[in-house]
């Protein structure tokens, strides 16, 4: 399976703090905003991986992120010119999904809970069609909302609804068969000028292919899109990773827990970074499992 991450947006509900860098190279806690949709599509057993960005934002993402050779990964950049629509990102990156399956994660979206792993790579082992991710929130009419049979196949989608008909919001991560390709190239513009990821999420549903799986209680998907959301999101964080002493989204340490890299390569990175706590916890993380 191959990843994208979506990294455009002109962030302008954040702005002043987005005039000058890309939302999504803020940091949430004490990492890049990035750092949390990339340890998602990697707890996936994804490798390979497409950042697209808004024109001038590439070389920041490329000096943050590189090659990702140093993580095991194979990263690549490409451009969105204009932001019009999530899955113009099918168009974008049509040449890096080549024949494969992908999955598309939003690059500020953060999702964190127990076993998120296993249930990705379970997910993308059986995908047939369209997999997507619910969550319930007490204000879908923000979202893409579903709903859907006994089954978890889905039967209703609509995008930011005024009369929501379930809680369960559609999160940024999404898994398709290469069909999505071909789906993508048959969307027209909604009203507001832009592919919509729903309306394509829309076409698997009428083909009986598309499955929504819940996120559970145990799990947290945060907003980041105002400043109240963003700060929330930090101290949510910060909280979790002060209490337990572990680091949400450490990119190193998904690197080296899935096997891209080796305890050695661990330790050099976080050495990299040494003089900060984050870049001591990967040391420790490296030395911890090297014993
Ligand atoms: C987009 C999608 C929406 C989805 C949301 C998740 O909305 O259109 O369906 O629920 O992302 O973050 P946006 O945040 O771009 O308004």
């Amino acid at each position: 399976m191959r990843g994208i991450i979506l990294a455009g947006g002109n962030g302008t509900r954040l702005h002043p703090a987005t005039l000058a860098v890309s939302k999504q190279l803020l940091p949430v806690g004490d990492k890049p905003m990035i750092y949390y949709p990339l340890s998602v599509l990697m707890l996936a057993g994804i490798r390979d991986v497409l950042v697209i960005t808004m024109p001038g934002d590439t070389p920041q993402f490329r000096r943050l992120l590189g090659d990702g050779s140093h993580l095991g990964l194979n990263i690549t950049y490409a451009r969105q010119d204009e932001p019009r629509g999530i899955a113009e990102a099918f168009l974008i990156g049509a040449g890096h999904v080549g024949a494969d399956d992908v999955a598309l994660v939003l690059g500020d979206n953060i999702f964190h809970g127990n076993a998120f792993s296993e249930l990705l790579e379970r997910e993308s082992a059986n995908l047939n069609g369209c997999t997507l991710f619910g969550y319930p929130v007490t204000d879908p009419e923000r979202y893409g909302v579903g709903e859907t049979d006994g089954e978890g196949r889905l039967v209703s989608i609509e995008e930011k609804p005024l009369r929501p008909r379930s809680n369960r919001a559609i999160t940024g991560l999404y898994f398709y068969d290469n069909d999505v390709l071909e789906l993508a190239k048959d969307l027209r513009p909604s009203a507001r000028g832009e592919l919509e990821i729903t309306d394509l999420n829309h076409a698997y549903l009428k083909r009986g292919q598309a499955r929504l799986v819940d996120l559970g209680r145990g799990f947290a998907w945060l907003d980041t899109g105002t400043p109240e959301s963003l700060l929330q999101a930090s101290m949510y964080v910060r909280t979790l990773e002060e209490r337990q002493g572990v680091r949400i989204a450490c990119i190193e340490e998904v690197a080296l827990r899935m096997g891209y890299i080796g305890v050695e390569q661990c330790h050099r990175l976080g050495e990299n970074i040494g003089k900060s706590a984050y870049g001591q916890y990967v040391m420790a993380i490296a030395d911890e499992l090297a014993a």
